[in-house]
C-alpha cells in the first residue's frame, strides 16, 4: 500500500517533492483556531493500514507543535501501520546542558515528548554537540542525515575556486569532509560565543588563498552573528566578497536583512523553507524512508 504523505501549514513543497519521490500519495491537514484559541485539526486523506509520514520542519516550534501531536494521534487512531515525523530542521537542540541553575534542559524534554508520539524521527544535521547522538536522547528509532555532500555538489557546480571555511571549530568535521569531496582547500575560523546575540571571531592568516573565493559553511544561521563576524574577518584580510552556505536558514529577526549585503551569494538547503533555498533534500530524505534504515535507539 503506498505510504501517506501529510503536510503541516507551510511545509507544503517539500511534502510534496517527497510524496513524488517516494511515490506515495500526498494528503492534506486542516487546522484552525476555535475563538478561544484551541487548535482544530482534520486529515485529509486515508491512513489507514499504511506508514503516514508528517512533514513539519520545527523551526518555529512552539506555534506548531501541539497541532503536530494532535496530526500524529489521528493518524494512528484512524490505523496508521506507522507515524513518522519529518522535521528537517529539529528543534531544542541547543539547550543540551544545565548552564545555570533552575534551567530547563529543553532537549531532553522536546526528545520525550516526540518520542512518545511518533514511531519514527528523520532530520538533517540536528546540532548534536553534548549529545553525542540522536539516539542518546531520543528513544524510538531515529535517522540523522548529513547534507555535507549535497552542499559540497552544489559549491563544486556553483562557485569558482572556493576555499571552504568554518566559523568556529565545532564545524571542523564538516568543512574538511566538504572540501575533501570536492578536492579544494578549507580554513576553519575559532567563535568565542558571550551571549544569544555576541560572538568575536579570530580567522588565521589566509592571505595564501587571496585567489579564491571563500565559502562560509555552516549548520544553522540563527541570529546571523556567528556568520556576520565570520564574514567580516575575512574581508578584512583582503579577501572576495564571500558565499555562505548554510543547512538550517533561520535567520531570526533582522539576522537576513543584516548578512544579504555581506555576501555574495547566501545558499541554504530547504529545511526551513526560504528564500535562500536552492538545494533540495526532498531526495535525501526519500532514500532513507524507503530504505527504513535508521540508526539503533538508545
Ligand atoms: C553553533 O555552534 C552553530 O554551529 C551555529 O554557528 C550557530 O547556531 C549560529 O548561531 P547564530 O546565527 O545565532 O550566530
Amino acid at each position: 500500500m503506498r505510504r501517506l504523505t501529510l503536510a503541516l501549514p507551510g511545509n507544503e513543497e517539500l511534502a510534496h517533492s517527497l510524496a513524488q519521490a517516494c511515490g506515495s500519495e500526498v494528503g492534506g491537514i486542516e487546522i484552525r483556531r476555535f475563538p478561544d484559541g484551541e487548535s482544530y485539526v482534520r486529515l485529509h486523506g486515508d491512513p489507514l493500514g499504511r506508514p503516514v509520514d508528517l512533514v513539519c520542519t520545527l523551526a518555529r516550534p512552539d506555534p506548531q507543535f501541539l497541532s503536530l501531536v494532535f496530526a500524529a494521534d489521528a493518524a494512528r487512531e484512524l490505523g496508521a501501520s506507522e507515524v513518522n515525523l519529518v522535521a528537517p530542521y529539529l528543534a531544542y537542540m541547543r539547550q543540551d546542558k544545565r548552564f545555570q541553575e533552575g534551567e530547563s534542559v529543553t532537549s531532553l524534554s522536546f526528545a520525550r515528548l516526540v518520542s512518545s508520539t511518533f514511531d519514527k524521527l528523520l532530520t538533517v544535521d540536528p546540532h548534536l554537540h553534548r549529545h553525542p547522538t540522536l539516539s542518546a536522547v531520543y528513544t524510538i528509532p531515529t535517522k540523522a542525515l548529513h547534507a555535507a555532500p549535497l552542499l559540497a555538489d552544489w559549491i563544486v557546480q556553483h562557485v569558482e575556486k572556493p576555499l571552504v571555511v568554518g566559523p568556529d571549530e565545532e564545524s571542523e568535521q564538516w568543512v574538511g569532509a566538504i572540501a575533501a569531496r570536492i578536492g579544494v582547500p578549507h580554513a576553519v575560523l575559532r567563535k568565542t560565543r558571550h551571549g544569544d546575540r555576541s560572538v568575536d571571531i579570530d580567522a588565521p592568516d589566509l592571505s595564501a588563498w587571496r585567489d579564491r573565493t571563500p565559502v562560509l559553511v555552516d549548520d544553522i544561521a540563527s541570529s546571523g552573528r556567528t556568520l556576520a563576524m565570520a564574514a567580516h574577518k575575512l574581508v578584512e584580510q583582503g579577501m572576495r566578497r564571500p558565499e555562505c552556505v548554510v543547512v538550517h536558514a533561520l535567520f531570526a529577526e533582522d539576522a537576513w536583512t543584516q548578512l544579504a549585503p555581506l555576501f555574495f551569494r547566501i545558499t541554504s538547503t530547504d529545511a526551513v523553507p526560504h528564500a535562500s533555498n536552492r538545494i533540495a533534500l526532498a531526495p535525501l530524505f526519500a532514500q532513507a524512508l524507503l530504505s527504513g534504515q535508521t540508526d539503533p535507539c538508545g
